[in-house]
């Protein structure tokens, strides 16, 4: 039985305790899918909640101690509501300011995502790295940090997109942009001079890997991308342990929840439903500051 939450139906946690882990995925909206579909590989057998805050998206245009209130609030009424065992949050714009304040607050796990520095540093070949982000991202002083303990010696170029997400998000709902939008954004992380050009991408906002395919085919030369999504599910798996035996998922256990009641078009219903998340549910909580 499917039960469709959509409709002004309040959601009721399971009264039931389960013999499997809940975990959360959040974000600021769907790029956290990208994420999502990766610990699912590795534990099959979980229950998920999916949360999209789409009532405050996009977080990269937020300043610190705005987002920093936002997610705290949020987070707040999702843990309540559905008690994970674990909280993934799947957005660098929030990991990069929001995790010390979450781990002081919440007694659960947490594990963000932050830009891929270390292993775009490990990877390229001619030094040359582009760090493609939110515009708040690349201006992190966690983000430089970063930079300065494993890319030293390379020459890291930040591309803070302001468009790149809400490309995304139009794409997975049914209303894919033009190249030409689509190159702009991605155009000043080619660097080439005399002693080289950029050979990886780190893929630092979790929308963007939803566009890959596309990138990959306007991309001026060919390049490493670098999608830390499978790093972060490996991470989840430790913390977590392996899947229950024989447990089989049961879709009624897993849903998507959105902060706004924006509406949701019949393509990311769909692409919802075969990310393997057919529930969906509304839990209103608009931004109040901007
Ligand atoms: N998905 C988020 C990230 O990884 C950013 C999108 C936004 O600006 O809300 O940074």
């Amino acid at each position: 039985m499917r039960v469709d939450l959509l409709a002004g139906a309040t959601y009721n946690p399971a009264v039931m305790p389960s013999p499997v882990p809940t975990i959360l995925v959040f974000d600021s909206g769907l790029g956290g899918l990208t994420v999502f579909s990766e610990i699912l590989k590795v534990r099959p057998d979980a229950r998920y909640v999916y949360a999209a805050d789409d009532a405050g998206f996009p977080y990269g245009r937020l300043s610190e101690a705005v987002l920093a209130e936002r997610v705290l609030a949020v987070m707040e009424r999702l843990i309540g509501l559905h008690d994970p065992d674990i909280v993934v949050v799947a957005c660098n714009t929030a990991s990069t300011v929001v995790l010390p304040y979450l781990r002081e607050r919440f007694s659960i796990p947490f594990v963000g995502t932050v830009p891929a520095i270390k292993p775009a540093a490990r990877t390229t070949q001619t030094g040359y790295v582009s760090v493609l982000a939110t515009p708040a991202t690349v201006v992190r002083d966690y983000t430089r940090d970063l930079i300065e303990t494993y890319a030293a010696g390379c020459r890291v170029n930040l591309v803070g997109s302001r468009r790149l997400a809400g490309f995304a998000e139009a794409e997975l709902a049914g209303s894919p942009v033009s190249d030409e939008d689509l190159l702009e954004e991605l155009r000043p992380c080619f660097i080439e001079d005399s002693d080289g050009r950029t050979d990886v991408v780190a893929l630092s906002c979790t929308h963007y890997p939803l566009l890959l395919p596309r990138l990959q085919a306007l991309a001026p030369w060919p390049v490493t991308w670098i999608d830390p999504a499978p790093a972060i599910a490996r991470r989840v798996a430790q913390l977590i342990g392996l899947p229950v035996p024989r447990h089989e998922a049961d879709e009624n256990e897993t849903m998507a929840v959105f902060t706004s009641g924006a509406g949701i078009s019949v393509a990311l219903r769909g692409a919802l439903q075969d990310r393997g998340l057919p529930l969906v549910a509304v839990e209103d909580m608009p931004l109040l500051a901007g």
